[in-house]
């Protein structure tokens, strides 16, 4: 299972690469503006930062928009994924860039039956927002099993990036139920390293240890 961290902060892309468990970097226009920088710059440093698939998301709401702004964007880098909203435009878009060989990620995905149209569109990936679907009552991760169903009962390429992930559970859900990627931010991706369990047991062993007679 692949783990991508959900950022345009640099600075975050960079030290959790270090850690060695990321895969790749997701970003939207959010996070994008949260850092307060011109998007050109903020591409260019997590290509440059980042070795593996980076998604950086268009904004534009008609299919030939939608396909400039991706040609665009795949010149930053080779491993450049556009991301594109679905919808009808979207994947009428992804079908195009698919075409030429430019992956896709389409995203603000919230039904099972909206992921069948971007397989077929041939979308590289797909990117269900399961914490949004909690925060209103649904299952998110049912989202997640039913796109793996419809994927594997007719061999679609398309790789599943569980995404709005708000804590390890939904990583633990993810990685059950056969989802490819999950991306999530810097503070879940800390989460994940920690156990109360492990910091006792390490505390009692280099306690002992300190009675362990000197040679
Ligand atoms: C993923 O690709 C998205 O950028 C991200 O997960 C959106 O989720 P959120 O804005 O709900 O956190």
């Amino acid at each position: 299972m692949k783990l991508f961290i959900d950022t345009a902060d640099v600075q975050q892309v960079k030290e959790a690469w270090s850690w060695g468990i990321i895969d790749g970097v997701t970003t939207n226009p959010s996070h994008v503006a949260k850092t307060g920088r011109p998007a050109a710059a903020v591409f260019r440093d997590i290509c440059a930062a980042a070795d593996g698939p980076v998604s950086l998301e268009t904004i534009g709401l008609t299919a030939p928009e939608i396909v400039a702004e991706g040609r665009e964007l795949a010149k930053y880098h080779r491993n450049v994924v556009v991301k594109v909203p679905i919808i009808k435009e979207g994947l009428k878009a992804v079908k195009i860039l698919a075409a030429e060989g430019i992956k896709t990620n389409v995203t603000v995905t919230f039904s099972p039956v909206q992921a069948l149209l971007a397989a077929k569109c041939g979308a590289t990936y797909i990117s269900p927002f399961v914490g949004r679907l909690d925060a209103h009552a649904h299952n998110g991760m049912d989202l997640v099993r039913q796109i793996k169903t419809i994927y594997d009962n007719y061999g679609f390429k398309t790789e599943i990036i569980v995404a709005a992930v708000r804590h390890p559970v939904h990583v633990l859900e993810a990685a059950l139920a056969g989802a490819h990627i999950a991306t999530m931010n810097f503070d879940v991706l800390q989460q994940l390293y920690l156990h109360p369990l492990t910091d006792i047991v390490i505390a009692q062993f280099l306690k002992d240890w300190k009675s362990v007679p000197k040679e």
